[in-house]
């Protein structure tokens, strides 16, 4: 445990503290060696994961970090040398709001004078699929958020999150009941399409710890991460082999897929972005065709895939 009140130690602020990738984030700070204080940011203070914040020694400041509360964000942000920001586009699902709340996140934090911003970024599809695929909004908003991020003349690292593994467990699991039964993994993707899965809780924060430990801030790095880089077909072979369950594959078309989407309570908007983001994998590479995730110099090895199958709770899933 190395999260201290010492004022030597640098003072880290991590919004989404008490969501997956900032618990992440401060999950991997408080294993190092390395000192560090830790803001953490939550609308609501007294919620458990706040409180379970607290008794490992993080600040914890309740502030709503939107742009009608610029002044309080701003007050949020003092002191801190460097900054962890993420935006939660699901929330709302307006990506205006994802792309005001990014940038008002980045003034705040160089109001602050910190020497170093990481931001939770994804690629821009539409540029890099040459406007084909123009309707992937929660990718697009934060590649945006990127460019400003990087023009801000602050020390500026875009660690880029792969696809959460936790996906396949909810809140709207990604395998389908099928009548007979069994399950199927219904993906408008190819079966040999390859995705950078990532057990976000457990390995995200990794990367952004080697960002923040390395000799020099790496400003301008776009940072990837992944736990392993595996096909769809092989995720639902290893899920059917770990759970003892019939799980296969099934490529389905892209209205199909919409459809499911929309069945599990996504807006149709969202269903859209959703399945043209799997169109883009599987034409384009989620990263958009640049190299995956490089483990090296990470604190501790990433989890397999496999692993997190058998880590996770699939009692929803396999009801
Ligand atoms: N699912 C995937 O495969 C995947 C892959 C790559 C990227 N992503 C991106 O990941 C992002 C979500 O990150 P996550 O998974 O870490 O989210 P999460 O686990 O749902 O947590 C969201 C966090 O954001 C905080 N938050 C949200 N709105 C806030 C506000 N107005 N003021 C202050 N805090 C606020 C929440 O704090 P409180 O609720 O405590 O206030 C919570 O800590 C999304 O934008 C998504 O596009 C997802």
């Amino acid at each position: 445990m190395t999260i201290t009140h010492a004022q030597s130690a640098p003072l880290v602020a991590v919004v989404g503290a008490t969501g997956l990738q900032g618990g992440s984030v401060i999950k991997a700070l408080a294993e190092s060696d390395k000192l560090y204080r830790i803001r953490g940011f939550t609308r609501d203070a007294t919620k458990a994961a706040a409180e379970a914040l607290k008794k490992q020694g993080v600040e914890v400041v309740a502030v709503n970090l939107v742009v009608e509360n610029r002044e309080e964000v701003y007050k949020a942000f003092v002191g801190a040398d460097y900054v962890f920001l993420v935006t939660n586009y699901w929330e709302h699902v307006n990506q205006a709001r994802e792309i005001s709340e990014g940038k008002l996140l980045i003034d705040a934090a160089k109001a602050a004078g910190a020497k170093g911003i990481i931001w939770s970024g994804l690629v821009p599809v539409r540029q890099i699929s040459g406007g084909k695929y123009s309707k992937v909004l929660h990718f697009d908003s934060k590649a945006q958020v990127a460019d400003y991020g990087r023009a801000s003349s602050v020390p500026f690292v875009d660690v880029q999150a792969g696809f959460y593994a936790t996906n396949f467990v909810g809140p709207f699991p990604l395998l389908a009941k099928q009548p007979d039964g069994t399950y199927a993994l219904p993906w408008a993707a190819r079966p040999s399409t390859v995705v950078p899965v990532i057990d976000i809780e457990h390995d995200y924060g990794l990367f952004v710890r080697r960002v923040l430990e390395a000799p020099v801030f790496p400003d301008g790095q776009t940072v990837y991460t992944a736990s392993e880089d595996i096909s769809a077909e092989d995720m639902a072979r290893q899920i059917a082999e770990i759970t003892s369950q019939k799980v296969v594959f099934k490529q389905i078309t892209p209205e199909d897929a919409a459809q499911k989407f929309i069945a599990d309570g996504f807006p149709s908007a969202a269903a859209t972005d959703a399945v043209e983001g799997f169109l883009f994998f599987d034409e384009f590479g989620y990263y958009g065709g640049k190299p995956s995730a490089s483990s090296e110099g990470l604190a501790r090895p990433t989890r397999t895939f496999a692993e997190f199958v058998k880590s996770a709770d699939w009692s929803k899933v396999f009801v």
